[in-house]
């Protein structure tokens, strides 16, 4: 039922967490996260009645109406703060993200990961976490029908990281050579799309490699 660029989405989502899977559609991310118990609640929003329909459809085939809780309205503006500690948006333009973000502060700043796909203007998503003060802490690709998307997971900045401070140890370089070879292989898999080998991502992902190996 679902996709690489769904499941990749939901491989960000942390065992134990309450969700809120915002623009569900069909509802096919809350069923199979319902489905893999890895969220202790999850709530599936639809701005607009026919998906918010199909998705009703879907959550009762699957047997799920206990299970995931379905809301009709705007974005993150129909939850309470507090309600979640894990917001999902995918499958919609970043400028619509964004926006969603931005239209509630109090639901945003009460949770602690942002799980994010933007179908495009992803820029605008990476801008806007820094200034949220929101630290980007994984990143993953994902093709599906030969479109690549990226997802991006996002937590909290606390503190300030201190982790360039401290001496070198060798869990320190164990830590970086896994990092660096995770960021190889998003290197390797943006290598096979020209859009994607000339964007700014590539050129970071490079960067922080590079970084991270003189590091090491
Ligand atoms: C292209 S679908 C993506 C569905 C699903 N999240 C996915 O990744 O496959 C976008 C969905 O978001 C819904 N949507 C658009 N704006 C919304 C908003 N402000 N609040 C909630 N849902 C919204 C649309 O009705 C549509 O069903």
């Amino acid at each position: 039922m679902i996709d690489s660029r769904i499941r990749a989405v939901m491989e960000f989502v942390r065992a134990g967490s309450r969700v809120v899977d915002v623009g569900a559609d069909h509802g096919y991310l809350s069923i199979e996260l319902a489905r893999r118990g890895l969220a202790t609640k999850i709530i599936a929003t639809e701005k607009n009645r026919g998906p918010f329909e199909a998705a009703r459809q879907n959550i009762s085939a699957a047997g799920l109406d206990g299970v995931i809780e379905l809301r009709l309205g705007d974005g993150l503006q129909i939850l309470s703060a507090g309600e979640v500690d894990t917001i999902c948006i995918a499958g919609m333009g970043g400028g619509l993200i964004k926006k969603i973000l931005v239209d509630a502060p109090d639901v945003v700043s009460s949770a602690r990961q942002l799980i994010l796909q933007p179908m495009n203007d992803i820029k605008k998503i990476r801008e806007l976490l820094a200034e949220m003060n929101w630290l980007i802490d994984d990143e993953d690709l994902a093709e599906a029908a030969g479109i690549i998307y990226e997802v991006i997971s996002a937590v909290k900045v606390v503190a300030a990281p201190k982790i360039f401070k401290r001496e070198s140890s060798p869990l320190r370089r164990k830590f970086f050579a896994q990092r660096i070879a995770k960021l190889q292989r998003v290197v390797a898999e943006m290598s096979k799309s020209d859009s994607a080998r000339s964007s700014e991502k590539f050129a970071a992902t490079l960067a922080e490699i590079d970084t991270l190996q003189r590091l090491c």
